[in-house]
């Protein structure tokens, strides 16, 4: 007798769950009607978000037994795959990086099409690439560059910006055209859609090895009242936004009619202060807040790459993004009130 085929759970895949965006992510999907969420990441997560999610896995991306375990129990529609090794972490396990960030990446767009098979219908798939795909040669370009488009100077420095332009590559590739040379090729299983996210700056969470790190790291330090050398130099300028934007931005462009992407990569961004303005707001902000400004020289080199504006037209254009933060909200109605709540009881 044939066993009947039991229903499995429909879901919603987020990787690197317990990561900043992976955080912030869960906590609005709960808030979104019909996503049942399945959260993958190496650590428990914390109470909070774990209650949000239907499952929590824990477990690595790199460990493919357990991702058909996943399929085998699990019906995914859209995956937001979030795990990452950023910036400057990766420049000292750069192999491990590729592993993760490519191996990783290319296991989740291999569970994607096998759940398309199953299920019948394309799988989004919501990746977080970064500014770190650009790669300007020195800071008079990076000056005349001016707003960078999103085919304008790819020639990463990093590892990690390496990583992320070519997993943009492999999920154009997954999308339109996976196994072309098969005879029941044409039924692409990938809805692939990727943003290249600026620095994020989250007022709950900190970020851990990225290059960007500089502007969260000196607001959550003046709100300790600690003091905070800078790792870049005041006149560094590359783009940032606020999480919230960050996370509407993933849940618009996943909602976007498939036919109005005319592309698969989109650029976004909020606001480009340079490192030194940033630390008069903080300043202005927190009495007595100790910022001094001690370049690395190396992580400066990966930040004097990175494009100090983007252009993203394509994205204002194509599903209407538009962040709600500039500059001034971001302190005053997202950042400010939110981070001294946080550490009020510290
Ligand atoms: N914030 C990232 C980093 O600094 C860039 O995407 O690595």
């Amino acid at each position: 007798m044939m066993g009947s085929v039991k229903a499995r759970k429909q879901v919603v895949l987020v990787t690197g769950a317990g990561g900043e965006v992976g955080n912030g992510l869960i906590h609005r999907l709960a808030k979104t009607e019909g996503y049942d969420i399945l959260a993958l990441d190496l650590k428990p997560l914390d109470e909070a978000t774990a209650a949000k999610c239907q499952a929590q896995i824990i477990g690595d991306i790199l460990d493919e037994r357990l991702l058909e375990r996943l399929v085998s129990e699990y019906e995914i529609h859209a995956i937001f795959h979030l795990a990452a090794l950023l910036s400057t972490r990766a420049e000292f396990t750069p192999e491990t990086a590729h592993e993760v960030n490519v191996k990783g990446t290319l296991n989740l767009l291999k569970l994607a099409v096998e759940q398309a098979r199953w299920h019948g219908q394309r799988v989004k798939f919501l990746f977080p690439s970064s500014i770190a795909v650009y790669g300007l040669t020195s800071l008079e370009e990076k000056e005349k560059a001016g707003a960078v488009a999103e085919g304008d100077w790819t020639q990463p420095t990093t590892m990690y910006g390496c990583n992320k332009l070519y997993c943009e590559h492999l999920g154009r590739y997954y999308a339109r055209h996976y196994r072309q040379l098969a005879v029941e090729s044409g039924q692409q299983g990938v809805d692939f859609r990727a943003i290249r996210f600026p620095g994020l700056i989250s007022a709950f969470t900190l970020p851990h090895g990225g290059t960007s790190d500089y502007a969260p790291e000196m607001i959550h330090a003046a709100a300790r009242s600690e003091p905070y050398a800078s790792f870049v130099r005041e006149d560094t300028r590359i783009p940032f936004m606020a999480m919230p934007d960050a996370i509407d931005a993933l849940l618009a462009l996943m909602e976007a009619p498939l036919d109005r992407l005319s592309n698969h990569v989109y650029n976004i961004t909020a606001f480009s202060p340079s490192a030194g303005e940033f630390a008069e707001l903080v300043r202005g902000a927190f009495d007595g807040a100790e910022i001094r400004f001690e370049p690395d020289v190396r992580r400066q080199a990966i930040v004097d790459t990175w494009p100090a504006r983007v252009d993203d037209s394509r994205a204002r254009n194509d599903w209407g993004f538009a962040p709600a933060y500039d500059l001034q909200r971001c302190f005053e109605e997202y950042l400010l009130p939110n981070i001294r709540q946080r550490y009020a009881d510290d």
